[in-house]
């Protein structure tokens, strides 16, 4: 068979450890043919791509990033060019692509699906937001990363009495943020699924100035918003491909609590810090894991599909269902954590 990997979307730890498993198993186990599109869909659009053998994939299993590079592509730009991905898969005799991406990703894998192309994708994204999977690949690293970062924070924190409002990645859901926050100990986080109380929040951080502690830390996923109308708040806009361009939550509140309490706070942005570098020992076998089975589903023909963890299993399911709704936190795991406003 012959087979073509993409990653698209915004990177992940993990992705070049998916890429290995793919060729691994593809090439020495089934006899494949393994190429890999240059970044993302548009590798695939402009048929820019390269092959990869046993040597291309030496030594990158620990590797963050990804060699094959990745892109954003616009919605409407991939709707146009369904005709021309199909060229290039009969082009280049394609029996099979693998496209490894989160949400954005998965939905133009269904458009390419549903017109007959024959796809089984793979999910990533450090917001471990995709439904179907109980985890994806990069969140246990960006989760270290974060809780690293605050661990870190509290120190300097309590050295100048501050409070610091530290943004975390999760645009639409705060599973990084309450992971970091609950790990590190965190004095309250906001996150994207529960508007916040800014009322609450001062009094919460206030509280503990007043028994006596020295310094607070607020951890803010980055999509988290003020409760509609009490306080002012710059939402941001949005960029080409549709996504929020948030305007610093982190900065917004840390000038309302400096405001509001007359203590010192600052923004500590940890960005895309949190994507970078290696993965961790669970991300690496999970990606193994999820490239493995890709290629399994693949010599089964079971097309329209992506690789899910499910328990300690992984199954699959179908790309429709996966892009169906995003994976946030339910309630009771901010009622338990108790540092979630
Ligand atoms: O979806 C993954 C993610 O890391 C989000 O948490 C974040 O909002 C976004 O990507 C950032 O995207 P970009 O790298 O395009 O700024």
């Amino acid at each position: 068979m012959r087979i073509g990997v993409l990653t698209s979307g915004g990177d992940c730890p993990g992705l070049n450890a998916v890429i290995r498993s793919v060729v691994h198993r593809a090439v020495v186990d089934h006899g494949d043919e393994v190429i890999g599109f240059r970044d993302g869909w548009k590798g695939l659009l402009e048929c820019d791509y390269l092959k990869l053998d046993l040597d291309a994939v030496g030594g990158i299993l620990a590797r963050g990033g990804t060699i094959l590079g990745s892109s954003r592509v616009q919605p409407s730009h991939l709707r146009d060019g369904v005709e021309r991905a199909r060229g290039h898969v009969q082009e280049l005799g394609l029996d099979a692509i693998i496209p490894i991406g989160g949400e954005g990703t998965l939905k133009a894998a269904r458009l390419l699906s549903d017109n007959g192309l024959p796809i089984v994708g793979v999910p990533k994204t450090i917001d471990n937001d995709i439904a179907v999977t109980d985890v994806t690949f990069g969140f246990d690293t960006a989760v270290g990363v974060a809780t690293e970062a605050l661990d870190r924070l509290k120190t300097t924190a309590e050295s100048h009495q501050r409070v610091l409002v530290v943004e975390v990645m999760g645009r639409h859901t705060g599973w990084i943020a309450l992971h970091s926050g609950m790990a590190a100990g965190a004095h309250a986080v906001v996150v994207p699924e529960r508007p916040f109380d800014i009322e609450e929040l001062a009094r919460k951080v206030g509280e503990r100035f007043e028994a006596g502690k020295r310094f607070a830390i607020v951890v803010a996923a980055e999509g988290a918003k003020p409760k509609a109308g009490s306080m002012e708040f710059d939402e941001g806009g949005k960029d080409v491909y549709g996504h929020e361009r948030f305007a610093g939550i982190a900065r917004q509140l840390s000038l309302e609590l400096e405001h509001r309490l007359g203590k010192e706070a600052r923004p500590v942005i940890l960005g895309h810090v949190q994507r970078g570098g290696t993965p961790t020992a669970y991300d690496r076998v999970l990606a193994t894991r999820f490239g493995w089975h890709a290629v399994e589903a693949v010599h089964r023909g079971e097309f329209g599909k992506m690789t899910a963890l499910r328990g300690t299993d992984i199954v699959m399911v179908s790309l429709a269902e996966a892009v169906e709704t995003l994976k946030t936190v339910p309630e009771d795991r901010y009622t338990e954590a108790e540092c979630v406003l």
